[in-house]
């Protein structure tokens, strides 16, 4: 497994440009699914999760080509195997995504269920109701949901009781296909969300009030090609400007987008930093200051990001002050908390609850990734620390940081990937 070894001290300085979102990319890819025409990807990161999910539509049947400048072209055509394994599931609970489409198009679907996760249970429970809510009789057996609708679905009234961002877009795929309208009402109003109802609509489909809490789907025949460029990654525009408000330095991230940030934008400013943005890029700057602590409080967009809750963590272990961390979407997303403390961090867990005193300092330690963003937090804390930390198990950081080492180099860490 590799690991990453990272020396701090040195103030990130410089450009670094942001990938495609991950978390627009892996719907997008499973919307392919609805489609015969070839449909062809712009801005696709390079990351595991989406190799995972290639490979998954590869089994189906569906024919890719990765070409030049991070574009795949997807054909479904020949997709004869609806099925998704345990294997690639278990891997990545995106792979659900392929659920609603799967359904829409081909009437019957066997996917695994994804189980557990490190930051939390996760069920799919509002993925499953939604369908059997537009006509598919559904049954979950030795752990695979098999889905049918003989006669297609139908339009459908649902309404979330708590916002799901997947949820949301396995029912906005679902009900393009299905005859009438649907209604999804307290939905997800993540800008990815809203890339995914942008993709579709530009393939034929007639979504409408995507990126408001009511998304309203009138049902089409079909659905033809054509070619999309997938939004910025907004959490990895954020994980580098708060690498940069921690060593007291000056970035600005390119082919981004200010405005799906602005949540973070505002507690990097209250934590001293000062921001600039343009119509691509945001920049900041800390002016060799240390960041002050601030409070966090994740819940759904517009709210702060779920998937930023670590790396503000990691921030706040070495501001001036006390910062009080509130994770609501999720409920057990604070083990980087553990880590952290290795190197030093003054942090107590009470519930859904972090308080982190500041101290002038991290000190390197050996430290283990457990999930995605956690990881992200354990490297930006090695970009702080005294002396050398070993990151292990970065698989997971792979899985949404696109050349995370490259980027961070060029902004003059010292940072390296050893296999162990
Ligand atoms: N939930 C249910 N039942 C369901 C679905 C969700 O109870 O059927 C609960 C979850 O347990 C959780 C809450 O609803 O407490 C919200 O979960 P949501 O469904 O929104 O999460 P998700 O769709 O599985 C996506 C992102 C996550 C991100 C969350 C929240 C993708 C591929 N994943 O997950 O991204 O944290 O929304 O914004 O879009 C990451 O990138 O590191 C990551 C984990």
């Amino acid at each position: 497994m590799d690991k990453h070894l990272i020396t701090g001290g040195a103030p990130l300085e410089g450009d670094v440009r942001i990938s495609g979102a991950k978390n627009s990319v892996l719907p997008i890819l499973a919307g392919c699914l609805l489609t015969d025409e070839s449909v062809v990807i712009k801005n696709v990161p390079h990351l595991n999760d989406v190799t995972t999910m290639m490979k998954l539509l590869g089994q189906m049947g569906a024919n890719l080509t990765v070409s030049e400048g991070l574009t795949i072209e997807v054909e479904a055509r020949g997709l004869n195997q609806p099925y998704a394994p345990y294997e690639l599931v278990r891997t990545m609970r995106a792979s659900i995504l392929v659920l609603g489409p799967l359904v829409a198009k081909y009437g019957h679907a066997t996917v695994s269920l994804p189980g557990g996760c490190a930051i939390g249970p996760r069920p799919v429970d509002f993925h499953v109701e939604g369908l059997r809510k537009m006509g598919a009789e559904i049954t979950v057996e030795g752990g695979y949901i098999q889905a049918v609708a003989k006669n297609g679905l139908k339009g459908a009234n649902i309404n979330f009781d708590i916002v799901s961002v997947t949820g949301t877009e396995n029912l906005m795929m679902a009900a393009v296909l299905a005859k009438g309208k649907t209604i999804i009402e307290n939905a997800a109003r993540e800008p990815e969300v809203q890339d995914l109802g942008n993709f579709l609509n530009m393939l034929g489909a007639n979504i409408q009030g995507h990126g408001t809490s009511t998304i309203v789907i009138e049902g089409v025949k079909s659905l033809k090609g054509g070619t999309y460029t997938v939004l910025p990654d907004r959490v990895e525009t954020g994980t580098y400007l708060v690498a940069a408000a921690m060593t007291g330095g000056r970035i600005v991230a390119k082919a981004t987008r200010a405005n799906i940030l602005t949540s973070v934008l505002e507690k990097l400013e209250e934590a001293g930093a000062h921001i600039a943005t343009g119509e691509d890029w945001v920049s900041l700057d800390m002016r060799g200051n240390r960041p002050k602590a601030v409070d966090i409080y994740t819940s759904p967009f517009p709210g702060f990001p779920t998937d930023m809750q670590a790396q503000f963590m990691a921030l706040n272990t070495v501001a001036i002050g006390k910062g009080i961390l509130t994770e609501t979407v999720f409920e057990n997303r604070f083990m980087h908390a553990h880590e952290l403390r290795r190197m030093g961090a003054n942090i107590q867990l009470n519930g859904n609850t972090a308080i982190i005193e500041g101290v002038p300092h991290l000190t390197a330690a050996p430290v283990m990734a457990t999930d995605l963003r956690a990881s992200a937090s354990l490297v930006l804390a090695g970009l702080v620390a005294k002396g050398t930390t070993t990151v292990d198990r970065i698989y997971h950081i792979d899985r949404g940081y696109e050349c995370i080492e490259e980027k961070l180099a060029q902004l003059g860490a010292t940072i390296k990937r050893v296999a162990a």
